[in-house]
């Protein structure tokens, strides 16, 4: 945290003191779920960024602790709590980046399409919010089914007359990270160098790491390559399993949104080098939506890394082809759920 603020630093008294230099950026971020086991320690993780001027934390229930809690850190972001549907305006107007981790997460035996009955609603409503009161901020959307929830998002925000395809983000980061640590650890690589770009969209067979990508690059023989693209499909299912009935992933999840959210800010900041996969409106492939490694800028998407999907080998080749079926039928779920209503 240290090396990410500009400092002036000082003797006094055989003391060093360190002064926090504000940067010339400072961005409004809202967390929607923000009491829940992924928004908690993404708060947490958030609060850190020199990027962050105001961190508003929502939540039905819950959140007011969790911000008197975050406020005694001396991090330049301003912590503030907004409880239940009245003050969900307030939570919104002004913010750059909205984060949605709202919803339930899976219990051992579901699937994440088991969540779309509650979840879709939940993402509806929220959406409907950020339509009305911050229709120019970046949405990432965390809460699962993510291939149908981004769909709902963007029916909701094409209703409303303010859907930026630019600016719709399904966060699938965690497949990356996860990708980056098992391809790290299988082939012996110094993690930080490990990149994977993961396409396709954010469940079971959808989620396809493009092993023959990998950066650095590295030869798999074919039995590691099913192995670890099976291992970066269910990792979500393995951490359920594990934690037996309390959830899935939080923490993991929060670092990786985290990093999503400081890659948006960095972009918004004006940084030219930023680059993240994401599950977006993209017109990739034949389906409308779908995660790929894009190009991040001032106004969201900038450019799809259609290089990725070049030259791929025969087994990435079979897989993208399969999970198309499955993608497919999650984006339709999610675009007439919002359509039937109308
Ligand atoms: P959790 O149950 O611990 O927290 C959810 C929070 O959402 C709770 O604090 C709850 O009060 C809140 N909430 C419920 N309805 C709300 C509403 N209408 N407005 C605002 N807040 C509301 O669940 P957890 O573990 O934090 O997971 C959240 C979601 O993230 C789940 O849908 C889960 O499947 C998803 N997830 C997504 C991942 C991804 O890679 N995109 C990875 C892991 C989980």
């Amino acid at each position: 945290l240290r090396d990410s603020f500009t400092h002036i630093v000082q003797e006094q008294n055989q003391e060093t003191v360190y002064c926090v230099r504000p940067q010339a950026s400072a961005f409004k971020v809202a967390i929607l779920g923000a009491a829940g086991g992924i928004g908690q320690p993404l708060a947490l993780l958030i609060n850190t960024s020199p990027l962050v001027s105001a961190l508003h934390l929502f939540d039905i229930a819950n959140v007011k602790g969790v911000a008197a809690d975050l406020s005694h850190c001396n991090t330049p972001a301003q912590v503030l709590a907004f409880t239940g549907n009245a003050e969900l305006a307030n939570a919104l107007k002004g913010v750059d980046v909205v984060v949605i981790p709202a919803g339930v997460p899976r219990k051992p035996g579901m699937t994440r399409d088991d969540l779309f009955n509650i979840n879709a609603n939940i993402v509806k409503n929220l959406v409907e919010a950020v339509a009305d009161n911050c229709p120019d901020a970046f949405i990432h959307i965390i809460s699962n089914p993510v291939n149908s929830t981004v769909p709902i998002a963007a029916e909701v925000l094409k209703q409303k007359g303010v859907y930026d395809p630019k600016k719709l983000f399904g966060v699938t980061t965690l497949d990356v990270v996860r990708a980056n640590t098992f391809v790290a650890q299988k082939k012996g690589l110094k993690l930080i160098d490990v990149d994977v770009p993961v396409v396709g969209g954010h469940a079971g067979v959808t989620i396809l790491p493009l092993l023959s990508k990998t950066y650095p690059s590295v030869s798999f023989t074919d039995k590691e390559v099913e192995e670890l693209t099976v291992r970066i499909q269910n990792a979500g299912t393995e951490v359920v399993e594990a934690k037996a009935g309390a959830g899935s992933a939080t923490l993991s999840m929060a670092y990786a949104a985290a990093r999503f959210v400081e890659s948006s800010l960095r972009a918004l900041d004006g940084d030219s080098d930023v680059y993240e996969c994401s599950f977006v409106q993209s017109d990739l492939i034949e389906l409308p939506f779908f995660a790929s490694r894009i190009k991040l800028g001032k106004k969201g998407v900038e450019a799809f890394i259609s290089a990725d999907l070049q030259g791929l080998t025969e087994y990435e080749l079979n897989a993208l082809e399969a999970l198309k079926p499955e993608l497919k039928a999650s984006i339709e779920k999610g675009v007439a759920f919002v359509q039937k209503e109308l």
